[in-house]
Order: C-alpha cells, then sequence, then structure tokens
C-alpha cells in the first residue's frame, strides 16, 4: 500500500444517512478532505439481500479507489454488517477499509460495560447478528438483546423527531420486554443519533446510549495517526456524490450535516 495523507477520506453508505458520520469527521478531522458517496439509487439497504449489498458495495469501494481515497469508510450498519469482509478481501491490500461495527464492539468491550446490552438497527443489521457474534468473541459472557427498529429510519426522514409521534414510536419499540433492564443501548444506524436525546430522555438518562459516529471518527484518527496519515491541512473541498438525485435527498442532507452541500449525480450502474 502506498498510501499518502493528502489523499481524501472516503465514506460510502446507502444514501445520506452516512453523512452523521462524515459530520462527526469533521468536527474532529477538519483538515480531512471528504468523498462521500451515498448510493440513493438502491436505498434502503436495510431490507436488502445480503448479495445486493455486496453488489452495491464493491462498485462503490472500487470508485472511491478510482478517487485516490486512502481509506473507505463502510458509513452504514447494514452494509458493515453484510460486506465488510468481501471488501476487505477484495480490496484489503490496495486501501485501508473500515466499518462502523467494529469501533464501537472495541469500545464497548474495553470499557468494561457491565450488565445487558442492546442493539437498534434495520432489520438486515439486526438479522445479521453481526453486533452480537462481534461482541462475544471479545466478551463471551455479555447479555446482548437485539431489535430491529425499521420505522426509525424513515421516520426521522421524514422528519418526525423530538414530536409526539416519534415519541410513539420510539416508545412502541424501546418498550419491548427484550429490551427490559439494558444497561448499555448501542444505535446501531446512522440515522439513529439524530434522535439520541429523545431516546436518552425516554430512558431518563439512565441507560447508556452508544452513538457510534463519535467512536468512529475517533477511530479513524486513529487509524490515520497510526499510519502517517493524518492530513496536516484541507486542500480541496468534499465532494458528495449520490446514485440517484431528488430534492428530497438535499433537504435529508442537510438535516444531517447541518449545512447545504451539493450532491452530484453519479450513476454508477447506468
Ligand atoms: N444506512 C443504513 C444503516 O446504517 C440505514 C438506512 C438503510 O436501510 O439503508 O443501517
Amino acid at each position: 500500500m502506498n498510501l499518502e495523507s493528502c489523499q481524501p477520506v472516503g465514506i460510502f453508505d446507502s444514501g445520506v444517512g452516512g453523512l452523521t458520520v462524515a459530520s462527526a469527521i469533521r468536527s474532529l478531522l477538519p483538515n480531512e478532505r471528504m468523498i462521500y458517496f451515498g448510493d440513493t439509487a438502491h436505498l434502503p439497504y436495510g431490507d436488502k439481500s445480503a448479495a445486493s449489498i455486496r453488489h452495491y458495495s464493491k462498485e462503490i469501494t472500487g470508485f472511491l479507489l478510482e478517487q485516490h481515497c486512502k481509506v473507505v469508510l463502510v458509513a452504514c450498519n447494514t452494509a458493515s454488517a453484510a460486506a465488510f469482509d468481501d471488501l476487505q478481501r477484495e480490496y484489503g491490500e490496495h486501501i485501508l477499509l473500515m466499518n462502523v461495527i467494529d469501533p464501537v464492539v472495541s469500545r464497548i468491550t474495553s470499557s468494561g460495560v457491565t450488565g445487558k446490552v442492546g442493539v437498534i438497527g434495520t432489520k438486515g443489521t439486526i438479522h445479521s447478528g453481526t453486533y452480537e457474534k462481534k461482541l462475544r468473541a471479545l466478551q463471551p459472557g455479555m447479555e446482548i438483546v437485539s431489535l430491529p427498529t425499521p420505522l426509525l429510519v424513515p421516520m426521522i426522514e421524514e422528519g418526525f423527531v423530538y414530536d409526539d409521534i416519534s415519541n410513539a414510536i420510539i416508545r412502541a419499540y424501546l418498550s419491548s420486554e427484550k429490551l427490559k433492564d439494558i444497561s448499555t443501548l448501542i444505535l446501531g444506524c446512522t440515522h439513529y443519533p439524530i434522535i439520541k436525546n429523545q431516546i436518552r430522555k425516554y430512558y431518563d438518562f439512565r441507560v447508556d446510549i452508544i452513538d457510534s459516529a463519535q467512536i468512529v471518527a475517533q477511530e479513524l484518527k486513529e487509524v490515520l495517526s497510526r499510519e502517517g496519515l493524518l492530513a496536516s491541512d484541507k486542500k480541496g473541498e468534499h465532494q458528495f456524490f449520490v446514485s440517484d438525485h431528488t430534492d428530497y435527498f438535499g433537504k435529508v442532507a442537510r438535516m444531517f450535516f447541518d449545512e447545504d452541500i451539493f450532491l452530484e449525480l453519479k450513476d454508477l450502474w447506468r
């Protein structure tokens, strides 16, 4: 691998939700230039087969490699669960690869979390059992429960946050018997950091809420500094590509990135 610190950081997600991770990276690593790819033509990944997600993820990683990224971060929990091992096999010798699950797993297992741990995410992420497998591999006795919460993504995208409707949906999911008496809840989906404080409030601030965006940004900083690849100054602007474009995506992107961004259409499949 012959990588240089001035190369951009590649990030991809099924859509614009991964911008929560990009936003945390912008705050922590302001010198890094990001190239973001949102696969809006195929979203949501949460309901797709693992085979389709692997296919899309490989194309996107190939594209980010062509853009000379030094690292590709899979900023989507569903793709991290379904495709990361394949990406590692195919591209691991050319580029640094990261996902959004491993940094959370190592943070939790190294921070001595005790008690029952809950995970919420898309159907794809939860049914893959990836969080459980990885957490148990590092801490075999850990009690872990997981629950798919598929309505939360469209709920957030439609702007139903911090209101009565979202409170009711959050309550309907989190009051599940499965999640009873958890000490920690992993937000295993790109969109959920948007409602982190609402979830905290639901639990009366008694449950530790793990927001992967912050943890992943921190891990990226550690990886780049370990490899001597931290950018010393920012060269050029971030770029944001999407595989399908509508005004709606622009609106949602603003909510996730907290700034107006230009979404460039790049259909890798046409
Ligand atoms: N980005 C996805 C994730 O983090 C959520 C949206 C989708 O289902 O595509 O799992």
